[in-house]
C-alpha cells in the first residue's frame, strides 16, 4: 500500500488546480485560428492538467482506502473507486459538517474546500 506525492497541504493544491485552470483559459482562447484539432487537442490538455491534481489529492485518500480507491476485499474502509460522484460529494460535505458520524473522515473531510471535494469525488466516479 503506497501513496505516492502525498500532498500534506490541501490549500495549496486548490491554488494549483485554479492555477492550472487559469492557464488553461488563454490557451483555449489562441485556438480559434488554428482549427478545430488544436482546439480539441488543448480541451484535453486542459482537462488532463485537472485530472492531475484531484489525482493527486486522492493519493491521500488511497493509505486507508486501497490504490486508487480500490479497497482489498478484507478492507475494513469502504472502497471509493467507480461510485457515483453525487454520493461521494454528499458523504464527505456530510462529514465536513458533521452530520455523518465516523472515527477519522470528519477530520480528514474539514482538511479539504467544497471545490476539492468535488474534482476529488469526480477522480474517483472515473476509476472504474
Ligand atoms: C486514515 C484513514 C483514512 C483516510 C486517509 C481517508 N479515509 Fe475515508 N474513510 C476511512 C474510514 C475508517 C471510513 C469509515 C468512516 C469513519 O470511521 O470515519 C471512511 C469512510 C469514507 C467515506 C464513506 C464511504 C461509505 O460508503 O460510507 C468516504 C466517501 C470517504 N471515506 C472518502 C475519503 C476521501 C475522499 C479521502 C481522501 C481525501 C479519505 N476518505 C481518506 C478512513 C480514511
Amino acid at each position: 500500500m503506497t501513496a505516492p506525492r502525498r500532498r500534506m497541504t490541501p490549500a495549496s493544491g486548490l491554488a494549483a488546480w485554479l492555477a492550472a485552470m487559469a492557464c488553461a483559459a488563454p490557451a483555449l482562447a489562441q485556438t480559434g485560428t488554428s482549427g478545430p484539432a488544436s482546439e480539441a487537442r488543448t480541451t484535453v490538455e486542459a482537462q488532463s492538467a485537472r485530472m492531475q491534481q484531484a489525482r493527486n489529492q486522492a493519493a491521500s485518500c488511497a493509505v486507508c482506502h486501497g490504490p486508487d480507491g480500490r479497497a482489498p476485499a478484507d478492507s475494513p474502509v469502504p472502497g471509493l473507486a467507480g461510485r457515483a460522484q453525487a454520493d461521494l460529494v454528499e458523504m464527505m460535505l456530510d462529514y465536513k459538517n458533521g452530520k455523518r458520524p465516523g472515527t477519522v473522515m470528519p477530520q480528514i473531510a474539514k482538511g479539504y474546500s467544497d471545490t476539492e471535494i468535488i474534482a476529488i469525488a469526480s477522480w474517483f466516479a472515473d476509476q472504474k
